[in-house]
């Protein structure tokens, strides 16, 4: 027997109203290095306020406190994020030595003074640092990457950055840093994380490329980088602070750029986060303006930027679903195989507020789709599936028969038929446990699906 990839479920969703900060990351400069003014950034601000199919895209990002090809004048962002209410997380670039950090202060107090509350009321943090411990990591350092910091020097910026604010109309914002992932989870920045009121984390499966990085593990990838990175935060708020995946540029490994797959990672990763309340700032709205950018991650094609289309559709999977209430949906994946050779295992990660409610596992196929080739699922040849629970986690990409422990009947469904939903299982939810289930392939089935949620398609948790 052999396992295609496991389905990661991985996180489920909440009910209440949505919260969270949506932005986008925006530099100071285009393409050519020509400085972004007022303008401009009130031009790229209204842009994403008005993203067809989206609401709320209301927070910007910013790099640095210093307007590009100056040596520590405010950036003109602030002028346009007052013009549209726009609120914004602000950067202070911390890899350029302790001089350049004094211009970053600089250009903050600046800012404090010259917009007053206009101004700070619009802040929703203030990160100290982009990347800087990555750079320094020897995958940072192969990679060329550039300066870093080290994380003593970013505990002093950040000691700076609070007696800058302290007495000011600033103070009381939260101060924290962005990084990749991967530099939470090691020990040595643990002083560092201390030092913080939120951590933000940058992840890009796309350039995981020493994992099994196709789309579909996307939502996989992403997640297990943020719980790990929830787990390393010593309790403090995690926000993502870039994602995205390319609309071009060259495969890594197995993870091809295109606007198709960004869509789809999109609905996995964005529409998760955006359903549970997770602060986000997208990468990138548009990084093509005077310039080539490879990969390129922007939403919209280079031109006129509220005038161009985005390259692929923004809509998040909502109250579409005929059969399922999405709010209930607690788990969604990626591409399946069921075979007489092949099974697929799912794991969910159940929400501890679904504690004391009852769990249907529920097999969704939906009405045939009309051009076969298309399709994202594809049912080769006729039968019907087992399913069985897993006594390990088997949470990972690469399981296999050997590793998945014991299994325990859970129930069956002996002829897929389109436009069907199948309850295999039914029970009190596992609420704050993650758990696996293994699908298999009975009375001859061969089937490939691209588990998604509208239409519902493929096996989901969901709680009564
Ligand atoms: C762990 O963090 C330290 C300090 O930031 C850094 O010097 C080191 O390279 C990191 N180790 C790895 C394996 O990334
Ligand atoms: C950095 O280098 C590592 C190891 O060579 C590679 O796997 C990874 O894709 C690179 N990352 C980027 C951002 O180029």
């Amino acid at each position: 027997m052999r396992f295609s990839s496991s389905l990661v479920a991985a996180a489920g969703l909440l009910s209440t109203a949505n919260a969270a900060i949506k932005g986008f990351n925006y530099g100071a400069n285009f393409g050519n290095d020509q400085a972004k003014t007022v303008v401009d950034f009130e031009y790229e601000f209204n842009a994403a306020k008005n993203l067809p199919g989206t609401n709320g895209w209301t927070s910007a990002r910013l790099y640095t406190m210093i307007q590009h090809g100056t040596t520590n004048t405010p950036i003109e962002a602030i002028q346009a994020a007052i013009n549209t209410q726009t609120t914004l997380l602000l950067g202070m670039w911390a890899s350029a030595g302790q001089a350049n950090f004094d211009n970053e202060i600089a250009a903050l107090k600046s800012a404090i003074a010259q917009y007053g509350t206009a101004f700070t009321d619009l802040v929703e943090g203030i990160s100290v640092g982009s990347e800087d411990l990555y750079r320094i990591t020897p995958t940072g350092i192969e990679n060329n990457s550039g300066a870093g910091a080290q994380p003593q020097e970013l505990i002093n910026y950040v000691q700076q950055t609070r007696s800058t604010i302290a007495g000011t109309s600033l103070a009381g914002k939260p101060i924290g840093h962005v990084d990749t992932w991967t530099v939470y989870v090691n020990a040595t920045n643990n002083d560092f994380i201390s030092s913080l009121d939120f951590v933000g984390m940058d992840a890009y499966p796309y350039f995981q490329t020493t994992m099994a990085n196709s789309v579909g593990s996307g939502s996989q990838l992403f997640f297990d980088a943020y719980h790990a990175t929830v787990g390393a935060a010593q309790g403090k708020p995690v926000w993502v602070t870039e994602t995205g995946w390319p609309v071009s540029g060259e495969t890594l490994n197995q993870a091809v750029p295109s606007a198709d797959n960004a869509r789809i990672y999109w609905e996995d990763v964005t529409c998760q986060l955006v359903a549970d309340n997770v602060n986000l700032y997208y990468y990138i709205l548009q990084d093509v303006q005077y310039g080539n950018p490879v990969p390129s991650f922007g939403i919209k094609p280079g031109g006129d930027l509220q005038a161009v289309n985005p390259l692929f559709d923004l809509s998040c999977p909502a109250s579409s679903k005929p059969q399922s209430n999405p709010t209930q949906i607690v788990g969604n994946g990626y591409t399946a195989q069921l075979s007489p050779t092949i099974s697929t295992v799912f794991v969910f990660d159940v929400r501890p507020g679904h504690q004391g409610k009852t769990c249907n596992l529920v097999f969704f196929l939906p009405p045939a789709f009309p051009f076969p080739d298309m399709s994202p699922v594809k049912i080769r040849s006729p039968g019907g599936i087992t399913v069985s629970r897993l006594s390990n986690s088997a949470a990972r990409p690469d399981v296999t028969a050997n590793d998945v422990g014991t299994s325990t009947p859970v129930g069956a469904a002996l002829s897929m038929q389109f436009a069907n939903q199948y309850i295999v299982g039914s029970g009190p939810c596992d609420a704050g446990q993650q758990v696996a289930y293994q699908v298999d392939s009975t009375g001859g089935l061969a089937m490939n699906f691209f588990q998604m949620i509208s239409p519902p398609l493929g096996l989901f948790m969901i709680p009564l």
